[in-house]
């Protein structure tokens, strides 16, 4: 069943089911950490299958997401990734943040700043958690399309983007919370 909850310290998106993802939410946390976003994309990933299919998109033109929820501690987003589709190198502005597989694989390519840039493969039920000052690149593997949710706080932190992980600067500062307008994406 598909209910939306409208409360004034947090959204929820109106597909969702949105009773159990409201338990979740916390909305009296102003900022979590890593470990905190890591438990709740993992859990929406496993409890949550079925809504996570009613929002769920593929677009071949470009990369889909939608935001699922919203608090004034954190953002939670489902993304979807077909073969080959990927971000641009990027930071999250000092936001810690989390991802869960849902469907298919993803492969990264990360950075800590004046570290080395390492990769991994992320498949389906991974969660990965990580602090301010990590920088990646993440792309849809195929051959089955991919799907992830990801989680961030403080939320609405503008990402910033690199032409090469190589660019990544020594040290990361925090960005400002996110005013409308200025091209917040996931
Ligand atoms: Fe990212």
């Amino acid at each position: 069943m598909t209910q939306s909850i409208t409360r004034p310290d947090f959204e929820i998106h109106p597909r969702l089911d949105a009773r159990p993802l409201a338990g979740l939410l916390h909305p009296e946390r102003p900022l979590w950490t890593a470990g905190e976003l890591t438990a709740l994309t993992s859990t929406v990933a496993a409890e949550l299958p079925g809504s996570l299919r009613e929002v769920l998109r593929f677009d071949p033109a470009q990369r889909w997401w939608a935001r699922l929820a919203l608090t004034e501690g954190v953002e939670l987003w489902l993304l979807s990734w077909l073969p080959g589709q990927h971000t641009r190198p990027h930071d999250h502005g000092g936001a810690s943040g989390s991802f869960t597989v849902v469907q298919g694989r993803l492969s990264e390519e990360y950075r800590y700043p004046a570290g080395p840039i390492r990769g991994r493969t992320h498949s389906a039920g991974d969660t990965l958690g990580f602090g301010a000052g990590r920088a990646h690149q993440v792309t849809g593997m195929g051959p089955e399309p991919a799907a992830s949710v990801h989680a961030y706080s403080p939320p609405l932190v503008p990402t910033r983007e690199y032409e090469t992980l190589h660019d990544v600067p020594d040290e990361i500062p925090t960005l400002a919370h996110f005013r409308p307008g200025a091209g917040h994406r996931p």
